[in-house]
C-alpha cells in the first residue's frame, strides 16, 4: 500500500528519509517523550504549527551516536549518483558550501583565480580562507549586456600569469543559464597542476538527460556546489557539495566542511535531500525529460508575444527561462509585481528581465498558468521598445586596491557617497537579486560602479549588504 508520507516510495533507498519518517512518525503517534533537543519538544501547542516536521538529525533521524552512520550512508550514495569521491550534505545553502570549498583549497594569502561574477557567498569565503582574488570576467552578449561564460583562454592566461594560484573558481551556469566549456577549463587547471571548483547553485538537475549538459564533476571539475532547494524538490537552504580526491584532501575537505556548518543539522533538510537524490536515481531522466520540454514551451510561447524574448541556443541551460522585455516596453518590476499579486512570485524581476524557476515539480498546468499572467501583464503594461539596461551586477570591472580580507577587518569610516568616490571600499554592496557584489570590500568605489548602483536602486530594485542601503552613505577604509 502507498504510504502517502512517501509516496513515491523513496525510503526503502533514503536512510536519511526513512529515519525521519520513523522519527516524525513516534512523535506524532505520542510515542516520545525527548529529553534532548529541540526545546519544542514535539508540542504544537506552544509556538503552533510552525515546528511540525522538525527534528534534529543527531537525536532524531537517529540516535545522536549513529546518525552520522546513517548520514554518511545518504552522502556515499550521492557521491555515487554524480560520480564523485566525496560529498556533503549542507543545512546552509550553497552559501556554506561555497565557503567549505574556499576554505579547502589554499592557504591565506594565496592567490585564486576567480569569476568577478561570483555569488556573494563565494566572496566571503575568500575573506574567511584569506584567498587573493585574480579576477576573471565572463564573455558579455553585446545586445542584451547579459553575462555569458567565462573563456577558456581568460583563465589559461591568468593561470600563466599568477603561476601560484592554488584554485580556479567559476560560476556555471551563470545566474542567467548561460554555460561555458567546463571540459576545457577543466583540462587548463590540471595542466596548472590546480583544482578546478565549480558553483552550479541553479542547476541541480544538470547531467541527468542526454539533452542537457553535463554536471561539473562529469565535464572534470574537483569540486562542484549546488542547492538541492532551488531547483530540486528538497527543503529550504538543502545543499550539495561534491568534490573529486585527486587535487583535492579528503580530510581537508571535511575539516572545511565542518568549519562553518552548525552541529544541529536539521533532520528534514538533510532527509529532504536525501530524498531529491533517492528521486533523481530512480526517475531523474523522465523528469529531466518533462522539465525540458515545460521549458521549450514556455520559450515557444513566450517568444511569440510582440517584443518579448527568451533567452535560448547553445550555450544557454535547455531548462533555464529567462524573458527578456526590453523589446516590449514593459517595467520588469511593475510586471514582477502583477506576478506575485496573482500568486506567482519569480526568482529575479528587474527593469528588463523576468526570470521564473521551472523545476522538476512544476506541470504543464502552473507553466501554461504562469505564461498567460506574464503575457497578461506585458500587454497592460506596454510601451516603445528601448535599449535593455543589464543590472551593474552583470558587468563589474572591479578595481582592487586590497584583498578582501585585508579590507574586510581594516579600520573604517562612513563618509556621504560624494566622497565616497576614489576611496577603498569596506563593504559588500549587492543588487539582489542575483548577489554578486557590484562593490567588494577592498575595491575602489568608482562613480560608475556609485551611478549603476542609483540606477538599480531608482529602478525598484533592493540593494543589499550595504550598511546604508539608501546609498547616501558608504563605507570606506579609514585613509593610514
Ligand atoms: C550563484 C549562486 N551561488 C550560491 C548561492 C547561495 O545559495 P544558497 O541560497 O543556497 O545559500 C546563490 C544564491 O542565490 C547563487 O546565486
Amino acid at each position: 500500500m502507498t504510504d502517502p508520507r512517501d509516496p513515491l516510495g523513496l525510503r526503502a533507498d533514503a536512510p536519511l528519509l526513512d529515519g525521519w519518517l520513523a522519527s516524525t512518525d513516534a512523535a506524532d503517534r505520542g510515542a516520545l517523550t525527548p529529553m534532548c533537543t529541540p526545546g519544542h519538544k514535539q508540542r504544537h501547542d506552544l509556538t503552533g504549527a510552525v515546528v511540525a516536521g522538525d527534528t534534529p538529525l543527531y537525536g532524531g533521524v537517529d540516535t545522536i551516536k549513529h546518525a552520522d552512520t546513517l548520514l554518511a550512508d545518504a552522502e556515499s550514495r550521492a557521491a555515487r549518483l554524480w560520480g564523485a569521491d566525496w560529498c556533503r550534505f549542507s543545512v546552509a545553502g550553497s552559501t556554506h558550501g561555497n565557503q567549505a570549498l574556499a576554505l579547502a583549497v589554499g592557504s591565506p594569502g594565496q592567490e585564486v583565480i576567480v569569476t568577478r561574477c561570483l555569488h556573494r557567498s563565494l566572496l566571503l569565503g575568500l575573506v574567511l580562507a584569506g584567498l587573493r582574488p585574480v579576477w576573471v570576467l565572463p564573455e558579455r552578449d553585446a545586445d542584451s549586456g547579459l553575462p555569458g561564460a567565462v573563456a577558456v583562454r581568460t583563465v589559461r592566461s591568468a593561470l600563466a600569469d599568477h603561476p601560484g594560484a592554488c584554485a580556479v573558481f567559476l560560476g556555471d551556469p551563470s545566474y542567467v543559464g548561460t554555460t561555458g566549456d567546463l571540459a576545457g577549463h577543466a583540462d587548463a587547471a590540471h595542466q596548472a597542476g590546480v583544482p578546478l571548483i565549480v558553483d552550479a547553485a541553479w542547476a541541480a538537475y544538470l547531467g541527468f538527460h542526454p539533452d542537457l549538459p553535463p554536471h561539473a564533476i562529469a565535464a572534470g571539475a574537483d569540486g562542484m556546489v549546488t542547492s538541492a532547494h532551488k531547483t530540486l524538490p528538497a527543503a529550504t537552504q538543502g545543499a550539495l557539495v561534491f568534490a573529486r580526491t585527486q587535487l583535492l584532501d579528503r580530510a581537508r575537505l571535511d575539516r572545511a566542511f565542518e568549519a562553518t556548518h552548525t552541529t544541529s543539522p536539521a533532520g528534514a533538510i538533510t532527509a529532504s535531500i536525501d530524498a531529491a537524490r533517492a528521486l533523481l536515481a530512480k526517475d531523474g531522466k523522465q523528469l529531466c525529460a518533462r522539465l525540458l520540454h515545460l521549458v521549450a514551451t514556455a520559450r515557444r510561447r513566450l517568444a511569440e508575444v510582440p517584443g518579448v524574448a527568451v533567452l535560448d541556443g547553445p550555450g544557454v541551460d535547455p531548462a533555464k527561462l529567462v524573458v527578456l522585455l526590453a523589446g516590449a516596453g514593459a517595467d520588469g518590476y511593475a510586471v514582477e509585481a502583477d506576478l506575485i499579486a496573482a500568486g506567482m512570485p519569480v526568482e529575479l524581476g528587474d527593469r528588463d528581465m523576468i526570470i521564473p524557476i521551472v523545476t522538476l515539480a512544476d506541470t504543464e498546468d502552473t507553466v501554461a498558468r504562469f505564461c498567460d499572467t506574464l503575457a497578461a501583464s506585458v500587454e497592460r503594461r506596454r510601451g516603445p521598445a528601448r535599449r535593455p539596461e543589464p543590472s551593474p551586477a552583470w558587468s563589474v570591472v572591479p578595481q582592487m586596491a586590497i584583498p578582501p580580507r585585508e579590507a574586510f577587518f581594516s579600520p573604517n569610516e562612513t563618509v556621504p557617497a560624494g566622497a565616497a568616490v576614489g576611496r577603498i571600499s569596506a563593504e559588500l554592496v549587492a543588487p539582489y537579486p542575483p548577489g554578486i557584489p557590484v562593490l567588494a570590500p577592498g575595491e575602489v568605489i568608482t562613480g560608475d560602479a556609485l551611478a549603476a548602483l542609483r540606477t538599480a536602486r531608482a529602478q525598484g530594485g533592493r540593494i543589499a549588504y550595504a550598511a546604508d542601503p539608501s546609498l547616501a552613505t558608504f563605507q570606506v577604509i579609514t585613509r593610514a
